[in-house]
């Protein structure tokens, strides 16, 4: 069985291909068992698991909306939530209107855990909804937050594209107009994100991720981007 710590790279093998091949990470199957496990520890030990590409992932983003003077009622949707870190993170910066998604009952068992550990239960509301099917909440969000999530989406050996297809559909029904949508990819370059979501939202601004310099390349591991859905 893949180690929580040895997935990340499983994803840097994907973002060495052309073309994604077809992953394991893609599947629910994979992330039931990863979050099983990481369920069965946080019980055991108080291990909060994987924080995915790092915590500066979580600062920039959190930065980036106190830097925007977003509004702590702001509602925001966490796609694809997992342990529900980056919404604990924002629940301890205030705000208030926040709700983490994941298709894994573990994950969300996970996220409920450590948000009544982190004193954050208040300001998170948890459900069990998968984002391509049954997810159909009662109002639209002022921001989505995909951490992960469409990297994993676009991995689903039962067809990447229509997947993607359905991701991109399922957040323009779930954002209000003019709604921002915060990725961050480890998959995807900024110029693939721009063509893949580019229809319906314009991009408005790139937060700064860590570059790399390696063999004469250099690039940046991470993309992490702000659209805005055009109305
Ligand atoms: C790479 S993990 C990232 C988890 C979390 N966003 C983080 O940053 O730690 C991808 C997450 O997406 C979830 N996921 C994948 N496809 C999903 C879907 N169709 N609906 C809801 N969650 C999904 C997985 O269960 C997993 O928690």
């Amino acid at each position: 069985m893949t180690s929580p710590q040895h997935v990340p790279d499983l994803f840097h093998i994907a973002q060495m291909s052309e073309d994604f091949s077809p992953s394991v990470l893609g599947t629910k199957e994979h992330w039931d068992a990863v979050y099983s496990r990481e369920l069965k520890t946080f019980e055991e030990d108080g291990d909060e698991g994987e924080i995915w590409f790092g915590e500066g992932s979580m600062t920039r983003v959190v930065r980036w909306m106190n830097a925007q003077k977003i509004p702590l009622t702001t509602s925001m949707v966490d796609i694809g939530t997992g342990n529900g870190m980056l919404l604990v993170e924002l629940a301890k910066s205030g705000y208030s209107n926040l709700t983490g998604i994941d298709y894994c009952s573990d994950a969300i068992a996970l996220a409920r855990n450590i948000c009544e550990k982190e004193g954050a239960s208040q300001s998170v509301n948890l459900q069990v909804a998968d984002f391509l099917g049954s997810f159909s909440p009662p109002e639209q969000y002022d921001i989505g937050l995909d951490k992960g999530t469409f990297d994993a989406v676009s991995l689903d050996p039962s067809g990447s594209e229509e997947k993607r297809r359905q991701y991109i559909q399922s957040l323009c029904r779930i954002l209000k107009p003019n709604g921002r949508f915060i990725i961050t990819s480890c998959n995807w370059t900024k110029d693939e994100l721009l063509q893949q979501f580019g229809d319906e939202f314009e991009l408005t601004d790139e937060l700064p991720t860590p570059a790399f310099s390696f063999g004469g390349h250099s690039g940046h591991s991470v993309t992490a981007l702000v659209f805005r859905k055009k109305s």
